[in-house]
């Protein structure tokens, strides 16, 4: 697909699909996503660590970081950096729109 024809977002599902929870698994296109609840916003997330794949679907979101069941690292929910002590890279992050027609996954 052209650059061009890409679409600038995806929806994702209704605006209140996390309905109370923090971390909710989704598919795009084949890649395993996590929407995180962090107070009022709303991030995607890359759902295995890249770490050691670990299931962030099994950590936390604690004060603006998402916390690694495996081996506790942690990563800030603004650029996906890792806690000081790691040297792998960033988790990856995605933008999400909140809309009153759902939830969609900015592509830009
Ligand atoms: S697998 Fe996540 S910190 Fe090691």
């Amino acid at each position: 697909m052209a650059e061009t024809e890409r679409p600038e977002r995806i929806r994702l599902g209704p605006p209140d699909m996390l309905d109370g929870r923090t971390l909710v698994p989704v598919t795009v296109g084949g890649h395993h996503l996590l929407l995180v609840r962090d107070g009022e916003r709303i991030v995607a997330a890359e759902r295995a660590c890249p770490h050691e794949g670990a299931d962030l679907l099994l950590g936390r979101c604690v004060g603006g970081r998402l916390h690694c069941p495996r081996h506790l690292a942690s990563f800030d929910l603004q650029d996906g950096s890792v806690s000081p002590g790691w040297s792998f890279r960033a988790l990856r992050l995605f933008d999400i729109e909140s809309a009153s027609d759902g939830l969609w996954l900015r592509m830009t």
